[in-house]
Parts: C-alpha cells; sequence; structure tokens
C-alpha cells in the first residue's frame, strides 16, 4: 500500500518503449509516441492527485536527433498537440510547466508554442511539471563547468569557490532555471537498466526503479507500484 506520507517530493521518467510498442502493433513509431504522450497525460494528473511537487519527463535527448526526420518532426508536433490541447487544463489545476534542456533549437512552432505554456503557468504553485527537451546529462554539466570557467576568467569567481552547490546552481534543475531538488525516485519503463545520460548529476542517490512495461502502457497503477518500490527501500545516502 501507497503510505501517502512519504511521497518522493520528485519523480523523474525514462520514458522508454514507444518505439517497440507500436512495432508490436505494426504502426508507425510516431503512434507509438502519441500512445506515450497519452500516457504522459496521466502521468501528469496522477501526479498532482498523489502530491508529488515536481515530475520530470524525458521527451527529447540531445542524441534523439539521430533519429529519422520523419520521427523528429513527429515527435516535436506531438509536443505542439499536447500543450495547445493541455494549457488550460494546466492552468485549471495551478501546473507549473519548465524546461530542462536547450530548447532553442527546436523547431519554430514547438519553440512558440511552448514557450507560451511557460509563460501563462509560470505562476502556478501546484505540480511543476519539467520537461527534458533537447536535455543531455553530460551536456548540461559542460555548460555549468564553461558557465563557471568563463566567470573564473573574468575574475568574478575564484576556483575554490567551485563547490557542489555552485555547480548544480548551474544546472537546468538550478534556482535560475527549473529550481528542481534532486530527484528521490527515477523510474525507467520498457525493461532497460541504463540512465542513458538522464540527470547524472541530480540522481547521485536516487532510487532507481525499472519496469518491464513498455511506456504507452504505463498505467496510474504502475506508477503507484514503482513508489512502493521506492518507499520499502531504505534511503541512507551513504551513511549506516
Ligand atoms: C522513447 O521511446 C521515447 C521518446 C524518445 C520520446 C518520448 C515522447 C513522448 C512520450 C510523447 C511526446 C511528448 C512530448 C512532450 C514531446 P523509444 O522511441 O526510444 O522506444 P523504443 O526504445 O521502443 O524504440
Amino acid at each position: 500500500m501507497l503510505d501517502k506520507d512519504r511521497m518522493p517530493v520528485h519523480v523523474a521518467i525514462i520514458m522508454d518503449g514507444n518505439g517497440r510498442w507500436a512495432k508490436k502493433r505494426n504502426l508507425p513509431r510516431v503512434a507509438g509516441h502519441n500512445a506515450g504522450m497519452k500516457t504522459m497525460k496521466k502521468i501528469v494528473d496522477h501526479s498532482d492527485k498523489l502530491g508529488i511537487q515536481y515530475l520530470t519527463v524525458y521527451a527529447f535527448s540531445t542524441e534523439n536527433w539521430k533519429r529519422s526526420i520523419a520521427e523528429v518532426t513527429g515527435i516535436f508536433k506531438l509536443l505542439v498537440t499536447y500543450v495547445n490541447s493541455e494549457l488550460q487544463e494546466l492552468i485549471d489545476n495551478n501546473v507549473k510547466v519548465k524546461v530542462l534542456g536547450d530548447y532553442s533549437s527546436i523547431p519554430g512552432d514547438a519553440k512558440k508554442s511552448l514557450e507560451k505554456t511557460l509563460e501563462q503557468t509560470k505562476d502556478n504553485t501546484g505540480l511543476q511539471f519539467n520537461i527534458a527537451l533537447n536535455y543531455g546529462g553530460r551536456d548540461e554539466i559542460r555548460r555549468a563547468m564553461r558557465t563557471i570557467g568563463e566567470e573564473i576568467a573574468q575574475g568574478k569567481r575564484r576556483p575554490e569557490e567551485i563547490t557542489e552547490e555552485l555547480i548544480g546552481a548551474y544546472l537546468f534543475t538550478g534556482n535560475q532555471q527549473a529550481n528542481s531538488p534532486d530527484p528521490e525516485l527515477v523510474i525507467r519503463t520498457s525493461g532497460e537498466i541504463r540512465l542513458s545520460n538522464f540527470l547524472l548529476w541530480q540522481s547521485a542517490y536516487s532510487e532507481l526503479v525499472f519496469t518491464d512495461v513498455l511506456w504507452p502502457d504505463f498505467t496510474p497503477e504502475e506508477y503507484e507500484k514503482a513508489i512502493c518500490q521506492y518507499q520499502s527501500r531504505q534511503r541512507r545516502f551513504g551513511g549506516r
């Protein structure tokens, strides 16, 4: 049973298996992403119901540009569909949307819809929904290093000032951007057991839950099962 008093504050999800879900049904890969988008909506809703404060999903990685043009275009079209059809509901539900990743290079219409969503939800105080788009964990750390390096070169900082807190502040989850705590729980669907460049710095102490369920088949019940697994483990942060 889920213990409502011990809910994770931040859950992060690698939504994997859309392509295999489509292949099993002889459908194009984009149909899998479309089904995945519907699952994502349900999980946003359910996170809100469970009182989770931050939900981060891996929607598009820095490596995903290597996929076919049709698939990449399809994913961004879905993003436009999602934000346009959901914006009012996100506002009504007091959800704040943020992006992790440099989204300056995504297709123009997707960027425009996204910016509208960020702007219109920025003062909301309920669930914070972080969408990782053109996101890569190493790229994020590289960017932070570069900014800090530039500040040192300009004499604004000394090397001794580089602390874990400072590095954290310059990540996409830092206080200038998505301002989110580290996730206590990272879930990956579809039976793959790796992090694939997702939240590398932030997941240092996260509990990892892997399920064989393909993302389009992931239900609120499966979600609760993953949270139960998290609750059943004792988190020690390297102490005793
Ligand atoms: C991974 O499955 C999924 C993605 C790379 C895209 C995720 C996108 C969505 C859930 C819908 C769109 C929503 C937004 C916000 C853009 P995969 O294609 O790697 O699956 P496979 O490993 O079975 O091939």
